[in-house]
C-alpha cells in the first residue's frame, strides 16, 4: 500500500494594519479603562484596518509573506482557503479575491465560516485535501476586520477585538515508496491530526444580529461573555486531550500550545487545567486582542519570528468560536 500523503508546513506569515488603538484611546470614547480591560482580558491594544483596507487586503499581505518565507510561487498554489467571518462582500468569497490579488489562476479558492475556529477548520479541510491527493500546495489563511462588525457603543464587546491576518503554506509530502516514502507516526513532521466539533444549540451566546437572509444588514456582534468563557475553557481542554490521545502522545510531549487568542484568563485557565507551564502557551492577546480566525496564525508567526517555534517542535493549535464551533490541529513543525 502507498504511504499516505502528509501536509508539511513550509511557510508562515502575518499582517497587522498600521493603526494601533490602545485601551487608553478607548477610554477616551467609552466608559472603560485600561485597568478594567487589562485585568479582565489581558488586552492592551489592538490593530484597526484603515478606511478602504479590506479583509482580502490583510489576507493577501499575510499570504505574500508566508509564500516568500516558504519559497513558493503563487502560481504553484492549487488550493486557497480563507477562514473569515468578515468577508469583503456577501459574495464572492474573499479567497477568490485573494487569489486574484496574488496573480494566481490555478486551483480552487473558497472561504470557510467557523468564526473564531475558522483557521483550524480551514487547516483541517486543506489537510484532508492534501491527504486525499486532491491538492499539493495549499494556502490557509485566517483574516478578519472585526472592527467593521462591532458595536462601538457596547463596552462589553468592542474592547475585545482587533483586525489582522495570518497564513500558512502547506505542501504535500509522501505517497512515495522505498527511500521516497514519508515517515509516518507521531515523530514525523507535518500535520498529525485535526479534530473539529460544532454544537448549533449555543447560537445565541455569540452571534451577529444581521445577515443577508435574516435582516439584509451586516449587523453587530452580540455576546454573553460569561457563558462563552465557560464553554471556551471546557471545549479547549477536551479537544486538546482528544488531539494528543489520538496520536498516542501526552500533554507533556507538547512543546507549544497556540490557542485562539480571546482572553488571557481563558488561556491561563485552560493551561492550568491541562497542567501546562505558562511558558509553553503562546500568548499575543495583549498586542493583537481577539482577531478571531486570524489569531492562531498571527500567534504562530510571532513565535516563529522570535525564535521560539522551531522545526521539529510539537505544536497544538486549538480554537473555539461562534456556532459554537471548536477544534484542534496537532502538528510537528
Ligand atoms: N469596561 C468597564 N466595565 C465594563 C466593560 C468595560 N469594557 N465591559 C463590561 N463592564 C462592566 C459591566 O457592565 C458590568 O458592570 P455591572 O456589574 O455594573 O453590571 C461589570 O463590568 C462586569 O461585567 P461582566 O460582563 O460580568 O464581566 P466579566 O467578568 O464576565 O468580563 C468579559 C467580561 C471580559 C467579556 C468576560 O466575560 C470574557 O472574557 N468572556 C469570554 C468572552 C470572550 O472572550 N469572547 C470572545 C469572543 S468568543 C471567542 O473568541 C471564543
Amino acid at each position: 500500500m502507498m504511504p499516505q500523503m502528509r501536509s508539511q508546513i513550509v511557510g508562515c506569515g502575518s499582517y497587522l494594519p498600521e493603526r494601533i488603538l490602545t485601551n487608553a484611546d478607548l477610554a477616551r470614547q467609552l466608559d472603560t479603562s485600561d485597568e478594567w480591560i487589562a485585568a479582565r482580558t489581558g488586552i492592551r491594544q489592538r490593530h484597526i484596518a484603515a478606511d478602504g483596507e479590506l479583509t482580502s487586503d490583510l489576507a493577501t499581505r499575510a499570504a505574500e509573506r508566508a509564500l516568500a518565507k516558504a519559497g513558493v510561487a503563487a502560481a504553484e498554489l492549487d488550493l486557497i482557503i480563507v477562514g473569515t467571518t468578515t468577508p469583503d462582500d456577501t459574495f464572492p468569497a474573499t479567497a477568490t479575491r485573494v487569489q486574484a490579488k496574488l496573480g494566481c489562476r490555478s486551483g480552487a479558492a473558497f472561504d470557510i465560516q467557523a468564526v473564531c475556529s475558522g483557521f483550524v477548520f480551514a487547516l483541517a479541510i486543506a489537510d484532508n485535501f492534501i491527504r486525499a491527493g486532491q491538492a499539493r500546495t495549499a494556502l490557509v489563511i485566517g483574516a478578519e476586520t472585526y472592527s467593521r462588525i462591532l458595536d462601538w457603543t457596547d463596552r462589553g464587546t468592542c474592547v475585545l477585538f482587533g483586525d489582522g491576518a495570518g497564513a500558512l503554506v502547506l505542501r504535500a509530502e509522501g505517497g512515495g515508496s522505498g527511500e521516497n516514502a514519508a515517515p509516518v507516526g507521531n515523530r514525523s513532521r507535518g500535520i498529525l491530526s485535526t479534530h473539529l466539533h460544532s454544537d448549533g444549540r449555543h447560537r445565541d451566546i455569540l452571534y451577529v444580529d444581521g445577515g443577508p437572509s435574516a435582516t439584509q444588514t451586516v449587523g453587530h456582534l452580540r455576546m454573553s461573555g460569561k457563558e462563552v468563557f465557560r464553554h471556551a475553557v471546557a471545549s479547549l481542554v477536551s479537544v486538546a486531550e482528544e488531539a494528543v490521545r489520538a496520536n498516542e502522545l501526552t500533554l507533556a510531549d507538547l512543546d507549544w500550545v497556540v490557542p485562539h487568542q480571546a482572553n488571557i484568563r481563558i488561556l491561563d485557565s485552560v493551561g492550568r487545567k491541562l497542567g501546562l507551564p505558562a511558558e509553553r502557551v503562546i500568548a499575543t492577546v495583549d498586542r493583537h486582542a481577539n482577531t478571531s480566525a486570524a489569531s492562531i496564525p498571527l500567534a504562530l508567526d510571532a513565535a516563529c519570528d522570535d525564535g521560539r517555534l522551531k522545526a521539529g517542535d510539537l505544536v497544538l493549535m486549538e480554537a473555539i468560536g461562534g456556532g459554537l464551533t471548536w477544534g484542534a490541529a496537532l502538528a510537528r513543525w
